[in-house]
């Protein structure tokens, strides 16, 4: 199955998830427009721009996602159905972001560069665009195939108390790591299994990304609590603006 094809057991994975959103209401506040997520899933973070006064839209792929967002939001805010390297809406964005790990979900890099033209004919002159993915790391990627790792906490899910366990496998050449999640219900590995893959990019790369794609960055960030990227951060998190 489709990871994301089951909206219910995604919002009771992040039920209360909120370590992006301060990070995410800093920089969507200097915006005076609309604002585009793009892999907007199912409205976790819509109501953080709505509380802003900034109009919400949202671009997601998955029909089941969005049929959960829409009936959640749908009143004050705009959701689409459409791929993130391909899409053109009739409006353009002070403000656009893709937050936690989506943009992995590009799992080339002509993908990759389409995403980001899409965004860059999307944005308004003086807009900011807000990327947000994690810096490849090695202890995760190379780990033993057959063993089941931890891959959530423990949450509550159809009566149940569950958690994902995941194996992975990584090719170096086409740097895509692909991911199975098993879910296990009240310590009994289920039947069901899910499947996604999402490709590597190393901060390198995503310079060279970024500035092909017409952007310039104005700051790269390694942590949600907003501290530059450096040696020891996890996370690759660039705000930029057009070039
Ligand atoms: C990790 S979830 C993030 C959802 C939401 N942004 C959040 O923060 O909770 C990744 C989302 O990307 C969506 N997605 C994957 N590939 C996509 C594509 N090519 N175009 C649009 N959405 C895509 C998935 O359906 C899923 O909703």
């Amino acid at each position: 199955m489709n990871i994301y094809s089951n909206p219910d057991l995604y919002d009771a994975i992040h039920n209360g998830s909120n370590f992006d959103i301060e990070l995410l209401k800093t920089v969507a506040r200097s915006a005076s427009g609309p604002v585009l997520e793009l892999a907007s899933g199912t409205g976790r973070l819509t109501k953080c721009i709505l509380d802003l006064g900034l109009d919400y839209n949202g671009l997601e792929q998955s029909k089941q996602f969005l049929k959960v967002a829409n009936k959640r939001h749908g009143e004050k805010a705009q959701f689409f159905l459409g791929d993130m390297c391909d899409f053109k809406l009739k409006m353009k964005f002070q403000f656009i972001f893709i937050g936690f790990n989506s943009f992995l979900h590009n799992l080339s890099k002509y993908d990759a560069k389409n995403c980001l033209k899409c965004v860059n004919e999307h944005l308004e002159k003086k807009g900011r665009f807000l990327l947000s993915i994690y810096i490849p790391d090695p202890s995760f990627l190379y780990r033993d195939s057959n063993t089941l790792h931890p891959a959530t906490s423990f949450f509550d899910y159809e009566n149940s108390q569950c958690r994902v366990l995941e194996t992975n496998e990584y090719d170096e050449e086409t740097q895509i790591n692909k991911l199975t999640w098993y879910l296990e219900k009240d310590d009994q590995i289920t039947e069901d299994k899910y499947f996604f893959s999402m490709r590597m990019y190393y901060p390198h790369e995503m310079d060279i990304l970024l500035a092909d794609s017409g952007f310039k960055i104005e700051k790269k960030i390694g942590d949600y609590d907003g501290s530059p990227m450096d040696a020891e951060s996890e996370m690759q998190i660039y705000v930029c603006k057009k070039n």
